[in-house]
């Protein structure tokens, strides 16, 4: 098959969130399965060039009264078309966060297409994502199954529903197929109006992660390499070098990490208690790696931050940017991950966790649903999937729920280091990857094309 993805964000070019993770790591996993795989990106200003190899000009055409320049480029090995209007669209500083967002990454759509036609591409699968490249659906669908692209089918995903319904819902009428990223997240929003008339082709297909880029025996922001035979030996390592860091008291103690964007959707009500709930056992430590795009929230946890940094300064660390090498230090030196969401697609985090043999301790949501099993209540389900239990979970939205989770967990750490250390392999065994998701992809490539 040949797939075009049609995409905005990217890892590691140009990254916000899981998004950005999942066009890459997708496209390579079929690529890897003998596919033919394409992204058409936007051409920013803010793209880390440096993960761009063989970078060259590859055309130039007009769309409209606007000059596109093409660029062609390799990113994680996956061939990339980079889109650069000559109206300075992209030349920003940034991926979004402009007034005219919606209008940018609409002319994007619209450009992409028109690129394939004048380019003569005939792809089998268009594979657009979220609100910012769900145009794709309707334009194609209106404009451009006239001219030779008739076998062309479009697939959808939604990665986040929360933002852009109205886009959602259009692109949910004009695809071909429809995905979302975890079986238990497309339960949870089959009843939205946006999705439920489209039931028959939505499908739910959890996330994987790229062993090859979060790989705990190849990373060069850990000290010590290690796979799940040296996994305490390595993350003894990584934690005190994370400790030396962050100027938190070297010592062997457990040590709950967080790493996530700071919004309503990540449970902030919650990551504040678990901070605190932390603290107040003594002998534990806790570091949260996260950025707020609404400054009232940021300001909020600067505020924390301060305060914390005068009570609890040995064992408690905020650090409020996004910081690509210290996440990875955080997943390899942490013994937990907490990721208490509200809702969540998919979420990635706690699989990265997870593949540096750090514990997930999660709201029971989403995706987070789909990939833990508690330790005490989900052998069963867990033996269904073929796994064993990976974590600590918890229901409801309140504190007492954190708390449950949380005290099972540190518990766990003092009680039975033995078997502690034998859950922290098992998870680093799992495997989390793109292996069975990206099957499941091309099977409904496939069933698209019927
Ligand atoms: P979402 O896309 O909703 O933010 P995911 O769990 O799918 O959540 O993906 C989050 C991704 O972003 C992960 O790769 C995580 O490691 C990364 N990440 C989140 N916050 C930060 C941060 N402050 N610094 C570095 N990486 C971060
Ligand atoms: C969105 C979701 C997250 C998911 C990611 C990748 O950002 O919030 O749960 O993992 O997309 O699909």
């Amino acid at each position: 098959l040949h797939i075009v993805h049609i995409a905005v964000e990217m890892a590691p070019i140009a990254k916000v969130g899981g998004l950005g993770d999942v066009v890459t790591s997708l496209s390579r996993a079929v690529q890897e399965l003998n596919h033919n795989v394409d992204i058409i990106f936007p051409k920013y200003d803010c793209i880390k060039y440096n993960f761009v190899k063989d970078l060259q000009f590859n055309r130039s055409y007009h769309w409209g009264e606007t000059e596109i320049k093409v660029w062609h480029g390799k990113v994680e090995g996956v061939s990339v078309y980079f889109l650069d209007p000559q109206n300075g669209l992209f030349q920003r500083g940034c991926v979004y966060g402009c007034a005219d967002d919606a209008a940018r990454f609409g002319f994007f759509c619209h450009a992409a297409l028109e690129f394939l036609l004048q380019g003569g591409f005939h792809p089998d699968i268009l594979h657009c994502h979220d609100w910012s490249s769900a145009p794709v659906s309707w334009l194609f669908k209106d404009l451009y199954t006239h001219y030779g692209l008739i076998k062309t089918r479009v697939v959808f995903t939604i990665h986040n529903l929360e933002f852009g319904a109205s886009a959602i819902g259009k692109a949910m009428t004009f695809s071909d197929k429809a995905t979302t990223v975890s079986r238990t997240y497309a339960k949870e929003v089959a009843g939205n109006s946006v999705i439920s008339p489209h039931l028959y082709k939505f499908h739910g297909i959890v996330n994987g992660i790229d062993p090859d880029i979060w790989d705990p025996y190849n990373d060069n922001f850990i000290p010590v390499p290690y796979t799940s035979e040296n996994v305490v030996e390595g993350k003894r390592a990584a934690k005190e070098e994370l400790q030396n860091r962050l100027g938190l008291k070297s010592a062997d103690l457990p040590l709950v990490g967080i790493i996530t964007r700071l919004t309503h959707q990540k449970g902030i009500h919650l990551i504040k208690h678990a901070i605190w709930r932390t603290l107040e056992r003594n002998g534990q430590q806790v570091v949260l790696l996260g950025s707020a795009p609404d400054p009232r929230i940021q300001n909020d946890f600067v505020n924390l931050a301060n305060q914390l940094h005068s009570t609890h300064s040995d064992r408690a660390r905020l650090v409020l940017t996004y910081d690509e090498p210290l996440s990875h230090l955080i997943y390899a030196g942490a013994d937990f991950i907490l990721v208490p969401s509200i809702f969540e697609p998919c979420g990635l985090t706690q699989l990265i966790a997870m593949r540096y043999g750090a514990v997930p301790v999660v709201r029971k949501t989403g995706g987070l649903y789909d990939t833990v099993f508690d330790v005490d209540h989900d052998k069963e389900r867990a033996q269904a999937q073929v796994l064993e239990p990976n974590g600590f979970s918890f229901d409801g939205a309140d504190a007492p729920g954190v708390d449950y989770a949380l005290n099972r967990a540190i518990s766990a750490w003092y009680d039975g280091r033995e078997w502690f250390n034998s859950l922290c392999k098992t998870v680093m065994e799992q495997d989390w990857s793109w292996n069975r998701p990206a099957l499941e992809y091309i099977e409904l490539y496939h069933s698209a094309r019927k």
